[in-house]
């Protein structure tokens, strides 16, 4: 996949987002890292760890609506175990997110105690969201705001005027998250990036990464693709093979009988972004 190995992020947009979210930090006593419930590892920032530091952080594994439901519990176990406090949500609905003031009062507990022990108020709880683009920051926003906010910029350090968003009487919410930068240096995370549609799908060769996403799929996921295209394959069929039988199926012809391999590979990855072919994790937990 040479395309997703083309792809850079701007050092200069790197420089201006560390900015930004380093000057953002010192106004936080939290940071919740979202995460894409069906790619847990390649939807976090490699730099992560360095711009968090020290402060408390939660995990917040989003679209686990379109998530293999037993995966996402074996990522929260693994988080909780690594000592990590970690939720699942679908900020599209809001489901999962009646756990996530709690969860913050639950990190900042040692920080509230300490407040009350001084004597002082216990005062607002200051958080900020951090996550890669299209991971769901301005739903995660809406839903907690409980009313709809203007689309956040996915241009890393564009600068406005600080607003906090009120969630409770002790906590609020940054209304600017931060956008980071994706790992693009391995080519099996941008390739999974490529999957969920977090790469413009214009600088890619669909119908090769509609193969690779049928690769990766054809054993895990059998179940899912006979169900769903109600075709059967076995191995000597290649990955365009597979395609082929369900443009096929599907009637997707040119002229003289030919498949529309675009078509297909289109409607392929189409079909596994919205979640029709079901529910479907691409890294998968051992712990
Ligand atoms: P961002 O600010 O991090 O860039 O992400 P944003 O909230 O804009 O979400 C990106 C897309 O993901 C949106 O879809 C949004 O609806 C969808 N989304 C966010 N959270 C969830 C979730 O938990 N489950 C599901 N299924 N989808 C989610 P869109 O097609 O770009 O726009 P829309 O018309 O659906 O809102």
């Amino acid at each position: 996949m040479s395309e997703i190995q083309n792809i850079q992020w701007f050092p200069g947009h790197m420089t201006k987002t560390r900015r930004m979210i380093s000057a953002n930090m010192k106004l936080v006593d939290a940071v919740v890292e979202l995460i894409d419930a069906r790619i847990p590892l390649s939807s976090r920032n490699p730099e992560i760890d360095a711009l968090v530091y020290s402060k408390p952080r939660l995990i917040v594994m989003n679209k686990c609506d379109m998530a293999d439901a037993q995966q996402t519990q074996k990522w929260l176990n693994y988080f909780k175990n690594k000592g990590i406090s970690a939720i699942a949500a679908d900020c599209k609905s809001g489901s999962g997110l009646n756990a996530f003031l709690p969860a913050i009062r639950k990190l900042l507990s040692e920080l509230i105690a300490k407040r009350k022990a001084k004597g002082m108020s216990t005062g607002t709880l200051h958080i900020m969201i951090l996550g890669i683009p299209n991971v769901g920051k301005s739903s995660l926003i809406n839903k907690l705001a409980k009313q709809k906010r203007a689309k956040v910029e996915d241009r890393p350090g564009v600068t406005r005027t600080k607003q906090w968003v009120k969630l409770s009487d002790d906590i609020e919410l940054l209304d600017t998250p931060g956008v980071l930068w994706p790992k693009f240096e391995d080519m099996a995370v941008g390739e999974r990036l490529a999957f969920i549609g977090s790469v413009n799908d214009d600088i890619l060769d669909i119908e090769s990464l509609a193969a690779r996403l049928v690769e990766t799929l054809r054993y895990d996921y059998k179940e899912n693709i006979i169900k769903r295209y109600s075709i059967d394959y076995d191995d000597n069929d290649s990955n365009f093979d597979i395609i082929e039988k369900i443009a096929r199926k599907r009637g997707m012809l040119i002229s003289g009988g030919e498949v529309n391999f675009e078509r297909a590979a289109i409607t392929i990855l189409d079909e596994f972004r919205s979640a029709k072919l079901g529910r479907i994790t691409l890294e998968h937990c051992d712990g």
